[in-house]
């Protein structure tokens, strides 16, 4: 583990993590799954987490046993619909909506002048920063629709961490999924889970909920 020392900037996953829109996408994906007759099943939920549009629907329609029933036409339209739905709750969201202590977070990082980036797989996490009033916090955003692999392949930490002109391993990543877990050690930077332990075994360090994210208790957690 590195020293706490040497971490310079911090690459953040959005959804789970800087708000609770995680349901939301579950909600939606959940409806589409109804609409197609496909059964909901329990481990979607975590498995959904952290992976683009595209492969979830995947995710989805390979549960069928015949994912091939569909033209890429049809499949456009079933990504689209569960967009739309995603974009309907959204329309609750407010700066009400950020996670517990994350405005407290952002403020000491900036004020102790780490940098700060945004590593979402999530096309409509500009929107969802703005209707936060978060957008100003982050250098760095990393276009999803620019990279050749979605977590848990690392591409979006290391680009992360270029843009913000850093090394992965002189930054932590904070992640809710076990995707993005994954993808943040494959890249070198430091782990941070948020959420269950049996979820995120895998996490170098780990939270149960944002409100205990504070460079105080990363300090304690690095040594
Ligand atoms: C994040 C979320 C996923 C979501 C993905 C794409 O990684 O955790 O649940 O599927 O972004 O989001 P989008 O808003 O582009 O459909
Ligand atoms: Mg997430």
């Amino acid at each position: 583990m590195p020293k706490f020392e040497t971490i310079k900037g911090v690459l953040f996953d959005l959804d789970g993590v800087i708000t609770d829109t995680s349901v939301y996408h579950e909600q939606a994906w959940h409806a589409l799954a109804d609409q197609l007759q496909i059964d909901w099943q329990p481990q979607f939920a975590e498995q959904l987490k952290g992976v683009s549009r595209e492969a979830s629907l995947a995710v989805l329609l390979n549960a069928t046993g015949h994912p091939d029933a569909y033209s890429a036409e049809q499949k456009a339209q079933f990504a689209t619909e569960k967009n739309d739905r995603y974009l309907a709750l959204l329309q609750q969201l407010s700066p009400a909506s950020i996670a517990p202590g994350m405005t407290a977070f952002l403020t000491e990082l900036k004020a102790q002048d780490y940098r700060i980036g945004l590593a979402s797989a999530s096309k409509n996490a500009p929107f969802v920063l703005e209707r936060l009033g978060l957008s100003d916090y982050f250098q760095a955003r990393v276009d999803p629709t620019t990279l050749h692999k979605g977590k848990p392949d690392p591409e979006i930490f290391s680009r992360c961490a270029e843009l913000l002109g850093l090394q992965p391993a002189e930054c932590l990543g904070i992640e809710d999924a076990q995707a993005g877990i994954q993808a943040i050690n494959a890249s070198g930077a430091v782990s941070v889970g948020i959420g269950a332990k049996d979820v995120l075994a895998a996490a170098q360090i780990r939270f149960e909920t944002t409100a205990e994210l504070t460079l105080a208790n990363i300090r304690q957690q690095l040594k």
